[in-house]
């Protein structure tokens, strides 16, 4: 086995959805690059990053996978989902509406993944604290019942976006 061949094994497939301007992009931003935009634009298409990880001592690549929302800047979905190992399940703590859109985002997760995709659902904008309109206590209900990880994160203040994906990685590894 080359050393190529090697580290393949630690490459892992890890998808965002959710709803648009949930903060998708800019989770995978402050994750990867440390970054946040105050004003980014709608995703075209897809992007991916590729980012490494510690889990328990080893080194683990996450490559990040990373559309648009909303349906008409989608790329092929089946060509998104293919080979994910890991999702985010992304909603906007101060839009309800993003939340009662997870179930749509769970069935279309169920039709295109691998039936154990490992998913942690994450209400992202904890520091909208004012603006609130989803309970950390529903949520948390509701992954249970879903049989989802969960976490609250922050893109804009940093909180919780490194240990969401670690959540994924290291439950997959
Ligand atoms: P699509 O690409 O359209 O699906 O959207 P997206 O989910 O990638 O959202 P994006 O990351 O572009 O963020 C949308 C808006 O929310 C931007 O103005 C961001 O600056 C803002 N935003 C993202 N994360 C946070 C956060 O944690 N807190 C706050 N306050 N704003 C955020
Ligand atoms: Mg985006």
């Amino acid at each position: 086995v080359s050393e190529d061949e090697k580290t393949e094994d630690y490459l892992f497939k890890i998808v965002l959805v959710g709803d648009s301007a949930v903060g998708k992009s800019n989770l995978l931003a402050r994750f990867a690059r440390n970054e946040f935009y105050p004003n980014s634009k709608s995703t075209i298409g897809v992007e991916f990053q590729t980012q490494k990880l510690d889990i328990n001592g080893k080194e683990v690549k996450a490559q990040i996978w990373d559309t648009a929302g909303q349906e008409r800047f989608r790329a092929v979905t089946s060509a998104y989902y293919r080979g994910a190992v890991g999702a985010l399940l992304v909603y906007d703590i101060s839009r309800r509406q993003t939340f009662e859109s997870i179930g749509r985002w769970l069935n279309e997760l169920q039709t295109h993944c691998d039936m154990n995709v490992v998913t942690i659902l994450v209400g992202n904008k904890s520091d909208l604290k004012d603006a609130r309109e989803v309970s950390t206590s529903e949520a948390k209900d509701l992954a249970e019942a879903q049989g989802l990880f969960f976490m609250e994160t922050s893109a804009l203040d940093s909180s919780n976006v490194a240990a969401a994906f670690q959540t994924v990685v290291q439950e997959i590894y």
